[in-house]
């Protein structure tokens, strides 16, 4: 993976958030440009993507973008799967420095020698993971279709599940799988706390608990619901409940505000803070300002090598074709 550091994010335009929007706005006409967004990014970045989603839609998105500018405004990882699923494109992310706590979590070396160790067993990965990862993967899954996917496989079938061993137990446990886990985390999901999600599960008993995978298990099993940003998204706006207590990033609030204007959505807090929200410091660094900059001078180009990205194309396009025969 090779990215374009050559250009400065740190450049100023001096406008304010809606002549951000609006600057925005005509540069990706005037460059048939496409804007992804996820929805952990900030309020006002979500406000101007063109599609925005959970993981699993973004790269489904992203397969059947015609237009040959993309700017991923969301993590690394989303970046290199794009440019993986569109070769052809340039795709840019406002700032490179947008990693992820747990594709960090699990180095290509070492998952490469854990492999070797269990010459028997497929290897499923999250999607968060860096393209030389998923080049060693069979599937990759996210929090969308994980369960599905482990399901696809015979019952004795030997798996690796990687890197985030929240998400891999809770797959383990719902589908009876003993799948050999890899020891990685995201810093953001693992800072939930229960002490805090009990005291408003007292104040609020009338709200629905609505947790990501990726939080452990004494956090999941609080829950009234569990899944991805999208199914939660799409949980909180067919259920009767008039409030809900939403444990993961707290970006996916503003949509399901949007969606529900008449329902309460309370962020669950995390241990370390006085504040109520629990927010993805790499999510964060994209700001409209950088976006704006990114789109105007077509900085921070994402490259993945040709090798690496040829290999990681096949688990990744496996996921694709099995969600599809899914109808996920
Ligand atoms: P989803 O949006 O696929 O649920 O993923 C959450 C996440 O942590 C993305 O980094
Ligand atoms: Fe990575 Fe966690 Fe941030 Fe998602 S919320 S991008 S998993 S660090």
């Amino acid at each position: 993976m090779n990215v374009d550091k050559s250009e400065c994010n740190c450049a100023q335009t001096n406008l304010s958030n809606e002549n951000l929007k609006q600057e925005i706005i005509r540069l990706k006409k005037e460059k048939n440009a496409v804007i992804l967004g996820h929805f952990y990014q900030r309020d006002e970045i979500q406000d101007v993507a063109d599609y925005i989603g959970d993981s699993l839609a973004l790269a489904q998105i992203a397969e059947k973008i015609e237009q040959p500018l993309i700017i991923m405004c969301g993590v690394h990882f989303m970046a290199e799967t794009t440019k993986i699923l569109c070769p052809d494109k340039k795709v840019l992310i406002p700032d490179t420095e947008a990693g992820c706590s747990l594709a960090d979590s699990c180095p290509a070396k070492e998952l490469a020698e854990f492999k070797k160790a269990h010459p028997d067993h497929k290897v499923i990965s999250y999607v968060n993971t860096t393209a030389a990862v998923k080049a060693l993967t069979d599937v990759v899954v996210t929090s969308s279709n994980a369960r599905q996917i482990v399901e696809s496989f015979p019952a004795d079938t030997k798996l690796i599940f990687g890197p985030d061993r929240n998400l891999g137990g809770y797959i383990n446990s719902i589908t009876g799988r003993d799948m050999l886990l890899w020891n990685g985390s995201c810093h953001v999901h693992e800072q939930f706390s229960l002490d805090k999600l009990v005291e408003l599960k007292q104040q609020y008993p009338d709200a629905k608990v609505l947790v990501h995978p990726e939080c452990p298990r004494q956090i999941v099993m609080m829950a009234d619901n569990v899944g991805s940003t999208a199914a939660l998204l799409n949980y909180s706006k067919s259920s009767d409940a008039k409030r809900f207590i939403v444990v993961t990033e707290s970006g996916i609030l503003h949509q399901m505000r949007q969606a529900s204007p008449d329902k309460e959505f309370i962020p669950a807090p995390p241990m370390q803070s006085n504040c109520g929200c629990n927010d993805c410091n790499y999510m964060k660094m994209i700001t409209l300002e950088k976006l704006l900059v990114c789109l105007r001078d077509e900085i921070n180009e994402v490259n993945v090598d040709a090798e690496i990205a040829e290999e990681a194309r096949k688990p990744i396009k496996r996921m694709l074709e099995i969600s599809a025969s899914l109808g996920l």
